[in-house]
């Protein structure tokens, strides 16, 4: 099936669409908050629950149903949400269609997606319009967990590789950073722009360019920040253009991880959303340490989940909907393919550079947070600090330096009555915003981080909490050298500022 034509919208019409989404409140936190639901993605199935629940949710619901999920209207259905313009006006604009049947039918060319206070236009992602070579993803879950990552700030240059629709490049500019998105897809380009003129925003450029071919675009002095999901997805064959690596195995997602670490200025940071082969044996270390060897940059890798190769197969043959039936021979290739390349397991997450201005780099590994939220971006510049701090202090002084938990950690008890009265069963600390890593642990654990006020060193406090318990000094001190780490890198405490 052809794609549709993408819009060219007059300067008249960009801000008479700006004033309904403004007047309806067409923005994501006004329709997470009418149904309930706490994210939705349009192929999942909480995508069902979200239409079933806009229903009720008057013309900014029959607009969303429209717009976002797709469903045919007729002109009373909609007509009222969008006055003063008429279906007419949208079908003229290229927004809408009529049934071909010659119905009294309209349905939606694109999709007005709400991402924060932006709405953003993008190809409708029903699954029989994704082969087009030119297709246009809307939001999935990669790009959800990158886009609290995106840096912020004045003065910020940041590089999207593999734009799209433009979402991160979208965001970064919205977050006053600057910045380029490229995508190989022209018509992915017309879109970002059109979606940047949509959202009247004027600090960020697009440009049609192969993200491994870059130097007639790119700024030769670099990026603080470049994000990038480039088509990861390992198969033994051609798929869907923007969702399939290229070459073989994960080879594409090591050379746009080797793009993001080369253009990064000093001290920028990269991320790079994908999947990576671990291999059998399981060295995923070394292996990715050779992707980014020579780059000058340290590498944090946050991994969100494995898969053995059978799962990963069936999830991706079955799609996002879990609906398609997969083909026990197409099952049998792919299997056969990921025995050839030596997987033990794909990893799922976001590769993290950042360049460093001397010294050896170093590689961590660490498990992705529970969920990623509004302000991820500053977090991960404290895990990198963690990392730093772990990277270059021996290990039997981690408990020198005082330490203080930032304001968003929440520890929670759970309280149990027994013969000796109420006791702590089960303690959990977890931050509530940015890289939401939750942990249960030892109520001892909640003790220790809420004794750390910034002042005390965990050595002293160990010689409380000893003398407290009645322990030896040692082992106190043993036992917290073991869970300091793992503290830092979660972000339950940071080392304190004293100076
Ligand atoms: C998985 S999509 C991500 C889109 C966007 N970043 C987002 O999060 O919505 C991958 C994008 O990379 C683009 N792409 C694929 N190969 C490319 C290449 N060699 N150079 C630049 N872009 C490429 C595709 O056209 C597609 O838009």
């Amino acid at each position: 099936m052809a794609s549709h034509p993408v819009p060219q919208l007059a300067p008249e019409v960009l801000s008479s669409l700006r004033e309904l989404f403004a007047r309806l409140d067409y923005y994501e936190s006004h329709l997470l908050q009418v149904t309930g639901l706490e994210s939705f993605f349009l192929v999942t199935r909480s995508a069902e629950q979200m239409f079933a629940r806009l229903a009720g949710a008057g013309p900014c619901g029959s607009l969303a149903r429209v717009m976002l999920f797709g469903s045919r209207a007729t002109e009373a259905e909609i007509a009222e949400a969008i006055a003063p313009m008429t279906m007419n006006d949208w079908v003229r604009w290229g927004l809408l269609e009529r049934h071909p049947d010659g119905k009294d039918e309209l349905r939606a060319t694109l999709v007005f997606y709400p991402v924060g206070d932006l709405v953003l236009l993008f190809d409708r992602p029903h699954l029989e319009d994704q082969t087009d070579v030119d297709h246009v993803m809307s939001l999935g879950g990669g790009t959800s967990s990158m886009r609290f990552l995106v840096p912020r700030g004045e003065g910020t240059r940041a590089l999207d590789l593999g734009t799209g629709g433009g979402t991160l490049a979208l965001l970064t500019a919205r977050a006053n950073a600057s910045g380029l998105g490229v995508d190989i897809n022209e018509r992915a380009i017309a879109l970002a722009n059109l979606n940047a003129a949509l959202n009247g925003i004027d600090n960020v450029t697009f440009a049609v360019a192969d993200m491994f071919d870059l130097d007639a675009v790119a700024d030769p002095e670099g990026y603080d920040a470049i994000y990038a999901q480039p088509p990861f997805v390992i198969r033994p064959d051609a798929g869907i253009v923007y969702r399939d690596a290229v070459g073989r195995g994960d080879e594409m997602v090591a050379a746009a991880v080797r793009v993001a670490g080369k253009r990064l200025r000093q001290g920028g940071m990269a991320v790079v959303f994908c999947n990576w082969i671990v291999p059998r044996g399981g060295d995923v270390a070394s292996r990715l340490g050779d992707w980014v060897e020579g780059l000058g940059c340290d590498t944090l890798v946050l991994e969100v989940k494995e898969e053995s190769p059978s799962e990963y197969a069936t999830r991706w043959l079955q799609g996002p909907t879990k609906r398609t039936a997969v083909d026990p021979e197409e099952h049998e290739k792919w299997l056969a393919y990921f025995d050839e390349l030596g997987v033990g397991a794909f990893a799922t997450g976001a590769i993290c550079l950042r360049r460093r201005a001397e010294g050896r780099p170093w590689l961590h590994l660490s498990e992705a947070p529970e969920r990623i939220g509004v302000d991820a971006s500053d977090d991960l510049v404290q895990l990198f600090a963690a990392v730093d701090f772990l990277s270059t202090h021996p290990h039997e002084t981690l408990l020198d330096h005082a330490l203080v938990p930032p304001p968003f950690l929440r520890i929670r008890q759970e309280l149990e009555r027994t013969d000796a009265g109420w006791t702590v069963a089960e303690s959990t600390s977890g931050l509530t915003r940015g890289l939401m890593f939750e942990l249960n642990h030892d109520p001892a654990v909640g003790d220790f981080i809420q004794a750390c006020d910034g002042e005390a060193t965990p050595a002293e406090l160990a010689t409380r909490i000893a003398e407290r318990h009645g322990e030896s000094v040692e082992r106190v001190k043993e036992h917290l050298l073991g869970v300091v780490p793992m503290l830092l890198i979660y972000g339950f405490l940071r080392v304190a500022d004293r100076g």
